[in-house]
């Protein structure tokens, strides 16, 4: 293994995907730096979840090489909480295969809890959350193993418009302070310009486009070079930008 390699939180190369005689991804190549937020765009159907899928482990029957640091954390657009755990113990549940288990994990999502902004839910049970909470929920359970990839598949594209940018900066300061790489599924181009350091556009299983975004942190949405960087990305995605 290289130098190089070892600064990255995650390496695909040349992942193919097929679901029959339907090729879903196609030569992918894609590499998140340790601590980069990438972020992945791409229509209905262009593989985003597939892909996702390949870096979290979850699929076997690909091809390619794939290189991810530890074991990465997901997050999907539902929260998908067990109803019957507390709250903090469905975050400590986030624990339990790394094999910590009893007080030890209870402690570490208390922690965990309090850095969402949550730690007076947490012997609430699940179904008496918010929508937002409850993602908040699904982020900490994420969290609590300290990963160094977080996966995150529209994990705001359930929320209201203000929750959606609460949990942006939420995101933004979880990660300033941890440090983790992220792969941030999104429909929202604006979402991607706002949070990602680069923007990777997937048409039909391939990737299309690969975009820096340069812009200083926090970012405000009506500036003219916000514009362009979103501009570029509909027309990677065959939107016209009016
Ligand atoms: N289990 C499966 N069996 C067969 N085909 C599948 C399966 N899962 C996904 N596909 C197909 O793979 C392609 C990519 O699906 P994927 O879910 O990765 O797209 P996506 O970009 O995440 O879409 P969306 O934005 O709607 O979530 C689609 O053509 C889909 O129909
Ligand atoms: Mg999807």
């Amino acid at each position: 293994m290289t130098a190089a390699r070892i600064e990255l939180a995650a390496s695909l190369r040349g992942i193919d995907k097929w679901y029959g005689d339907n090729q879903v991804l196609a030569d992918v190549d894609l590499d998140i730096a340790r601590g980069e937020i990438v972020a992945l765009v791409g229509r209905s159907g262009s593989g985003k979840s597939t892909l996702l899928r390949v870096l979290a482990g979850l699929s076997r029957d690909h091809t390619g090489d794939r290189h991810v640091a530890g074991s990465p954390a997901v997050a999907f657009q539902e929260p998908r909480l067990l109803p019957w755990r507390s709250v903090r113990r469905n975050v400590a549940y986030g624990l339990n295969t790394a094999g910590v288990r009893g007080a030890e994990a209870l402690a570490a999502a208390d922690r965990t809890l309090d850095e969402v902004g949550l730690a007076d839910k947490r012997d609430a049970w699940p179904l008496t959350l918010s929508g937002g909470q409850a993602q908040r929920v699904a982020l900490a359970r994420a969290l609590v193993g300290e990963p160094e990839l977080l996966l995150l598949d529209e994990p705001f594209g359930a929320l209201d418009a203000l929750t959606r940018l609460d949990m942006h900066a939420l995101l933004l300061a979880l990660w300033r302070r941890h440090g983790f790489g992220v792969l941030l599924v999104t429909h929202d181009v604006d979402e991607a310009v706002a949070l990602a350091d680069r923007v990777v556009v997937l048409d039909d299983g391939a990737i299309a486009d690969d975009v820096h975004v340069d812009l200083p942190r926090p970012r405000e949405r009506g500036t003219a070079a916000f514009g362009r960087h979103r501009s570029r990305l509909l027309t990677a995605l065959g939107v016209h930008a009016g």
